[in-house]
């Protein structure tokens, strides 16, 4: 069953990316206008809003095309991280020490970083983690079942990745919480349900922070086999990660492996159901679809809508001319929908293949490193779903966050009859 697209709400002129407002706007909302920039104004170009405590921006360029975002995401000497982020407002200073790891970096640093913490993240490294995966699922699984119904995303979307990204960086089940509650501030951004003042992001950073300088000295006096003491022990051009370093590390890991593996199995859930019949191909035959089903799960979650990049020397791109300093921001949503890229972009099928979505970015030397553990996490969960709730259904429309980055649900209701107990 294909999405049906409203027309777009907005006149061309009227458009403001830049604007929180535009992103309360419900999904098929934004979808039109998307789909009317992608048509009419490829390259567009947004004010930025005063936000408290980020400084006026001189606004951006947004790009809605997939072969734009492709070319501007592996063509990292141009278009570089590493001035003011990658985030649409510059970062401030305040927050720099906490945010200030491989994803607001270039090479050869970005490299060698990204390199050490690789090795967290092999085949090898990973199996023993995988193992983990399937276990977790399946105690988040049952340790609902009983209860008949609940919030799909807090209590069966968000506990794996959680525990998972938890235990790979060395936070102990009784933080877990804890970094539930920041990592939701940090991406919540936009919402004030999260965040109402600069000192509360500034808040679940410190807190952040603090807790991964306290893990990071533990490994440093005791070392494990986790990605926190390979990060904590290993030189880069013969000096150690200083613990500064390490925790701003952490702190990218915890918000990156958290909530956007949790959007995903969540806007896979709603998919599932707004789409009985691929629900039912799938659970005909789990393994078969498993990997492609997968895939469409995170091209039509993108939970990640955005990143932006810097211009750094005047540079032409589908006819457009950039010139050193500006902003240029990839909408991995829109191109996710290129009609230039997907036959019929709107139709979730979990059969789709080739995918080559852009849900993980556009290819270039940031993509994301966990992406082969996500792909696992949510094969997993929904194997451990079909298994142990078979008749779950979502029984009330998702609360969507407010964001211009994040594609998150933060609730939604589910159902299911009860087992155990
Ligand atoms: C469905 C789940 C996920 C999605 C949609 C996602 C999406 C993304 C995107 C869009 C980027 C930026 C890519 C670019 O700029 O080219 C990224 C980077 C990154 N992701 Fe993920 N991610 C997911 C899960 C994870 C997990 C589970 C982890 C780790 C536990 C993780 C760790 C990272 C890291 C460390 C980076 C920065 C890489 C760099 O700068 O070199 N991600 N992710």
């Amino acid at each position: 069953m294909s999405m049906l697209l409203p027309k777009s709400p907005l006149a061309l002129d009227d458009v403001a990316l830049g604007d929180i407002e535009f992103w309360g706007r419900p999904d098929s909302e934004r979808e039109a206008v998307f789909k009317m920039l992608r048509e009419e104004r490829p390259i567009s170009f947004h004010e930025e809003p005063l936000i408290e405590g980020y400084g006026q921006g001189i606004g951006f360029w947004a790009l809605s095309k997939y072969s734009d975002v492709m070319y501007v995401s592996r063509h990292a000497d141009v278009f570089v991280s590493g001035r003011g982020g990658t985030n649409v407002g510059d970062l401030p200073q305040e927050m720099a020490e906490f945010l200030g790891s491989i994803i607001n970096m270039d090479d050869p640093r970005h490299k060698k970083l990204r390199n050490l913490i690789s090795s967290g993240f092999t085949p090898k490294a990973l199996n023993h983690l995988l193992e983990q995966v399937q276990v977790r699922a399946r105690n988040v699984a049952e340790g609902v079942a009983h209860l008949g119904e609940c919030d799909f995303v807090s209590k069966i979307a968000a506990e794996l990745p959680l525990q998972i990204v938890c235990d790979m960086v060395g936070v102990p089940p009784s933080l877990e919480q804890s970094v539930f509650e920041q990592s939701n501030i940090i991406l919540g951004v936009g919402d004030p349900e999260y965040v109402q003042s600069f000192e509360d992001l500034m808040g679940a950073l410190l807190t952040l922070h603090q807790m991964a300088m306290e893990i990071g000295q533990h490994r440093l006096d005791n070392p494990s086999d986790d990605v926190a003491s390979i990060l904590m022990h290993a030189e880069v051009d013969g000096e150690r990660l200083t613990i500064g370093e390490f925790a701003s590390f952490f702190i990218l890991l915890v918000v990156a492996g958290n909530e956007t593996t949790r959007t995903a199995v969540s806007h896979g859930m709603l998919a599932l159901q707004n789409n009985p019949d691929q629900k039912a191909l799938w659970v005909s035959d789990f393994d078969a679809h498993a990997v492609n089903a997968v895939e469409e799960i995170v091209r039509w979650a993108t939970p990640v809508v955005n990143f932006r990049r810097t211009v750094v020397s005047d540079v032409e791109l589908s006819g457009h001319t950039f010139h050193e300093g500006e902003k240029v921001v990839m909408y991995f949503n829109s191109a996710n929908r290129d009609e230039d890229q997907f036959a019929d972009p709107y139709n979730f099928d979990i059969t789709r293949s080739p995918n080559p979505h852009f849900g993980y970015g556009g290819g270039g030397p940031h993509f994301c490193l966990g992406a082969n553990l996500a792909r696992r996490e949510i094969r997993v969960m929904f194997e451990e779903i079909f298994r142990v709730l078979p008749d779950l259904e979502i029984t009330g429309p998702p609360e969507m966050l407010q964001s211009g980055f994040i594609h998150g649900i933060k609730r939604m209701p589910c159902a299911f009859t009860p087992t155990g107990g």
